[in-house]
């Protein structure tokens, strides 16, 4: 969370600070602010809104200034405010922070620098020691300060006595370094870096690194100088355009398929799953017999429905785990575990947490990322990566597709090595090849959810019911419609609805039901019954080739025809596209929606 930049070099630096700090919106919007040096004097502007305010704040400056920082805020100490808002400056100091530092209270009482503080905030405190232990070295103020921080810091300065230098240390946050032509740009992530660059590297921990119009350098805290690792982008720009697509999140709802098939094709080969490029041979599948997952969000939901399909066809015990509890519940590990991370991101902190949890208990680890580079793709024991592409829009959904395909294709593997002749696998993943073309035929039926949407944009609250897998899609679906319709929706595994939730039922309540089990067509059929009975008004979500055998007067809607545990590859992007146009139906920031962020960096 937060998006923190720093150039310094003979372009436009106005220019490509506002172009970075846009493409690291999604990383939070509360507030955003620049500083540029232009020689001695430093101009600093910020504002408790989205960069698109600020821009109209800066026009007209800081094009001649040989360096700049930037920052776009998502709020966790203080409130959103201008005073709050990034860069800070104290004395010589000038800074941006992404992460939490969480002594910031005892820090300011043991130093005594309440006097000194504008903001309420963790950030400034950072700023405000910096500038106490600043005797002219920046080198040994970095370090000197750093050691007192407890927490977690990406932290980007400029001293008002060393124009065009800027200096950057971190700790779990990351950073990401690029050097162009014209200049030497860093950034919270690779997106922020793509209009320019091919060759980047991810700055070491506790690290410091220099930029200046001559020299990038990085050492540790005793000084000695650090070689960067340079990294090949796989993706440019280009691939961060909206391609005539009003939001982001329609583009990567557009784009599922073909992810989709991108990520097929990447992990089956020759009809059977293959992941022996990935490291992940014979021996790997042998060795575990449990498999522990965590994750969050829709990630988190990728996991529960795939605990299913671990369990039917590999026959291996999979407990799952929402990482930010993972670390309360510590969970008794088999020794023969294996611990699965799924990110979309790679840089969510609870996730990252499990994940060094597990590795200091000894457990083998495998994480599922879609961000290459990211610190949980590099501190894994083996990565598979989604291949969705970049994602952008706040609300994953490309991203689940491609998880849900690899844990499948896991599945699969598990079976394959252990279990079966790999025929019925084979089979199935024959099938799965079929979900791109229907995922795009979905879309191409958009239209019918945008009608529905504009029936259901006003309500309050909205039900959802099913049963099996059907109760994970819904979950994912509800997760959707919340968070970017801000309708209240809650999933409901049907069964469960007359141990309590069927109470709040009334006249008209709207219950979206999801049936795309055939075995689960008569028990669902009743408790479809059972909320129209209280009054309920339903919108049943149907499996095409069932549709015939449910003869209820509701509204009924077709998913189109996959094997039952295909199914959420076809029933999912029409949850996201009814979410989607609820968003646009209530004029709501779709891309980004409120006290949200792309990247979750705080615990
Ligand atoms: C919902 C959504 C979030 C993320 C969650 C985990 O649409 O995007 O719930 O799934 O914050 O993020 P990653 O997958 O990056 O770890």
């Amino acid at each position: 969370m937060c998006g923190i930049i720093g150039y310094v070099g003979t372009g436009n630096t106005a220019d490509i600070l506002m172009r970075s700090l846009k493409l690291l919106e999604y990383r939070g919007y509360d507030s955003s602010g620049v500083a540029f040096c232009s020689g001695k004097s430093m101009e600093v502007f910020k504002c408790p809104d989205r960069v698109s305010v600020l821009e109209d704040l800066v026009k007209g400056h800081g094009e001649n200034a040989k360096s700049g920082i930037g920052h776009t805020r998502w709020a966790t100490h203080g409130s959103v405010s201008f005073k709050n808002s990034h860069p800070h400056q104290a004395g010589k100091v000038t800074l941006v922070h992404n992460g939490i530092i969480e002594n910031y209270k005892e820090l300011i009482q043991t130093y005594h620098i309440e006097n000194r503080l504008l903001s309420t905030g963790d950030s400034e405190v950072a700023a405000v020691l910096l500038d106490e232990h600043y005797k002219g070295d920046p080198y040994a103020a970095i370090s000197e300060t750093v050691e007192l921080l407890q927490g977690t810091y990406a932290l980007v300065m400029m001293f008002s006595d060393r124009p065009d230098e800027i200096y950057a240390i971190r700790k779990v946050s990351p950073i990401v370094v690029s050097e162009q032509e014209n200049g030497k740009l860093l950034a919270s992530d690779l997106n922020a870096l793509s209009t320019v660059c091919r060759e980047y590297f991810v700055l070491p921990e506790k690290t410091i690194l220099k930029m200046s119009l001559s020299e990038l350098s990085l050492k540790d805290l005793s000084g000695k100088d650090i070689k960067p690792e340079y990294e090949q982008m796989d993706f440019g720009f280009e691939d961060l355009d909206k391609k005539g697509h009003p939001f982001y999140m329609e583009k990567e709802i557009a784009e599922e398929g073909t992810a989709l098939r991108r990520c097929l094709a990447s992990y089956a080969a020759d009809g059977l799953p293959s992941f022996e490029d990935e490291g992940l041979d014979h021996g790997f599948f042998c060795r575990h017999k449990h498999i522990v997952i965590c994750a969050c969000g829709t990630s988190y939901h990728a996991g529960l429905l795939s605990k299913r399909i671990f369990e039917k066809y590999a026959g291996i015990s999979t407990e799952v785990y929402l990482s930010s509890e993972f670390i309360y519940e510590r969970p008794l590990m088999e020794e023969d575990s294996v611990l699965v991370v799924i990110s979309q991101s790679g840089e969510t902190i609870d996730t990252l947490e499990a994940l060094r949890c597990g590795r200091k208990e000894g457990k083998e680890s495998l994480a599922i990322v879609n961000v290459k580079g990211s610190s949980i793709a590099r501190e894994a024991d083996h990565v598979l990566y989604m291949e969705a592409g970049p994602e952008i829009a706040v609300a994953s959904t490309k991203a689940y597709t491609c998880q849900l395909a690899i844990l499948y294709l896991l599945a699969f593997a598990f079976a394959k090595e252990t279990k079966q002749d790999g025929e019925d696998i084979a089979k199935l993943i024959e099938e799965m090849r079929k979900a791109p073309d229907l995922i795009e035929a979905v879309y191409e039926e958009r239209e019918t959810y945008h009608d529905l949407a504009k029936r259901l944009k006003d309500q309050k609250s909205v039900f959802m019911i099913g049963r099996s897998l059907d109760y994970y899609i819904l979950m994912e679906a509800a997760l959707k419609m919340k968070e970017i319709s801000y309708i209240h929706c809650e999933a409901y595994a049907s069964g469960e609805l007359k141990h309590g939730p069927i109470a709040l039922i009334e006249k008209d309540t709207p219950v979206i039901a999801c049936l795309s089990q055939k075995d689960l067509l008569a028990k669902e059929s009743s408790n479809i019954k059972e909320v129209r009975a209280r009054g309920a008004k339903v919108f049943c979500f149907i499996k095409e080739s069932i549709r015939k055998d449910f003869v209820q007067k509701v509204e009924v809607f077709a998913l189109k025809d996959l094997p039952d545990d295909l199914m959420v590859f076809s029933a999912i992007p029409v949850f996201q596209l009814l979410a989607y146009y609820l968003a646009i139906e209530k004029g709501v920031s779709v891309d980004k929606p409120r006290n949200l962020a792309k990247v979750v960096t705080v615990e």
